[in-house]
């Protein structure tokens, strides 16, 4: 069993707060701080160079990407080598939708969900827009997804928890979907990897994608991951042909050879910085069982919602009740959402707003446990009923809600 009474004490959180917004940036590990100033002073400042090599003298950066890239590929049921870190999650959607395109190039559609996050479909946009030729980008309604499969379909790109509903998509029976049309599928996993169980390799998922700051905690710009599908690894066209990629890149060639399987992935230089505040939070992560942590997480999110929905009938409950559609966190519905979410973490229960009307609620069983979500409540239930966001100081909108 998981002992998340000792994972908890593994994080440096501020006294008193109630952070339920783990899964937009998760907190700081307290082995993360000594892991960085280990990377600045002992191998930046005294290797130099050298660190990016193995062995006497240099700390192994260069390899880092997928040694990292396997500790979150067990985090997502991904085959051993098949997972690389690198670049930001947007950049990890354009390239896996890239290759998945041009695994179908007798199709031109890419469908998505409206649920999915703008991000995600800006670079779809982007996409097509520069591939001409009649690509394009069709978007439904999360529920009519399995319905507009059809034989037209080149990608299936969806993510599979919604960040706004904390819905969640049925990953195999989609993928299953797509590929009986003939279509590829790219998961993106932000609000997935760290909060539930995933498995990737089983439920058939063609390409995958995430970022490691929110669930994983790795910190706030920790690189994005992407899996590449085994039957896939070594015919994937990676469209970022970047250096890193490249089969030699110290051969220096002037023309690019892909490297063996999601290797090819990498584009530029590794942020060696990040993964070693990441690699502090991997290591938390070895003592999580993650059917503990569904188990736990469901617990906590059930316990929410039964407490909200008992003291705030003014809030309306998006999230959807069925265990199985739903992710690691709570959204409530409430006209007013942004000003009481700032009149929330003024009281020190941290959660956040999705326009136009999302209050949000991560839970992270990793630090967050049944006394909080208790706490949480209590303290929900009096601003709700005390209409203490009703206050001009919280209508101020921050540039990040
Ligand atoms: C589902 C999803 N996809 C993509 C992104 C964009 O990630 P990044 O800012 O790392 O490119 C986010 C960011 O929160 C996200 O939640």
């Amino acid at each position: 069993m998981t002992d998340f009474a000792a994972t908890k004490a593994l994080f440096d959180l501020p006294p008193g707060m109630i952070y339920l917004d783990g899964n937009s940036l998760g907190p700081l590990p307290r082995a993360a701080p000594a892991r960085v100033a280990q990377a600045v002073t002992a191998e930046w400042g005294q290797m130099l160079i050298a660190g990016w090599n193995r062995g006497a003298g240099g700390a192994g950066w260069m390899a880092q990407p997928a040694i990292l890239g396997d500790r979150v590929g067990r985090l997502i049921g991904a085959e051993p080598g098949h997972t690389v870190l690198g670049d930001t999650l947007s950049i990890k959607v354009w390239q896996a939708l890239a290759a998945a395109l041009a695994l179908r190039p007798d199709r031109r559609v890419i469908l998505s969900d409206s649920g999915n996050f703008p991000s995600d479909l800006y670079m779809a946009e982007g996409l097509t827009g520069l591939l001409g030729q009649g690509y394009a980008l069709r978007v439904v309604e999360p529920r009519d997804v399995a319905a507009a499969i059809g034989p037209d379909i080149a990608a299936l790109m969806l993510t599979e928890v919604d960040y706004r509903t904390g819905g969640r998509h049925d990953m195999p029976a989609l993928t299953a979907l797509a590929h009986a049309q003939g279509a590829v599928s790219v998961w993106d996993l932000a609000h997935s990897a760290g909060a539930l169980p995933v498995d990737v390799a089983g439920g058939g998922a063609d390409f995958a994608v995430g970022c490691t700051y929110k669930y994983l905690n790795g910190g706030p710009g920790a690189p994005a991951f992407i899996y590449v599908a085994p039957r896939h690894a070594d015919i994937a066209r990676p469209a970022l042909s970047g250096w890193l990629g490249h089969a030699r890149p110290f051969a220096f060639d002037p023309t690019y050879t892909p490297g063996a399987r999601v290797e090819r992935m990498r584009v530029g230089t590794p942020p060696v910085l990040q993964m070693a505040a990441l690699d502090a939070a991997l290591d938390i992560w070895d003592l999580v069982d993650m059917a503990d942590l569904r188990a736990a997480s469901l617990a906590l999110t059930d316990r929410f919602i039964a407490g909200v929905e008992g003291t705030c009938p003014m809030l309306t409950l998006v999230t959807p009740r069925d265990h199985d559609r739903r992710g690691s966190q709570v959204s409530f519905r409430f006209a007013d959402g942004y000003g009481a979410m700032q009149a929330l973490i003024a009281r020190g229960v941290v959660g956040d707003f999705r326009a136009p009307d999302i209050m949000r609620f991560g839970f992270a069983p990793l630090f967050i446990d049944a006394t909080d979500v208790d706490r949480a409540v209590a303290i929900i239930a009096q601003v709700m009923a005390g209409r203490l966001w009703d206050d001009p100081a919280y209508r101020a909108r921050h540039a990040v809600t």
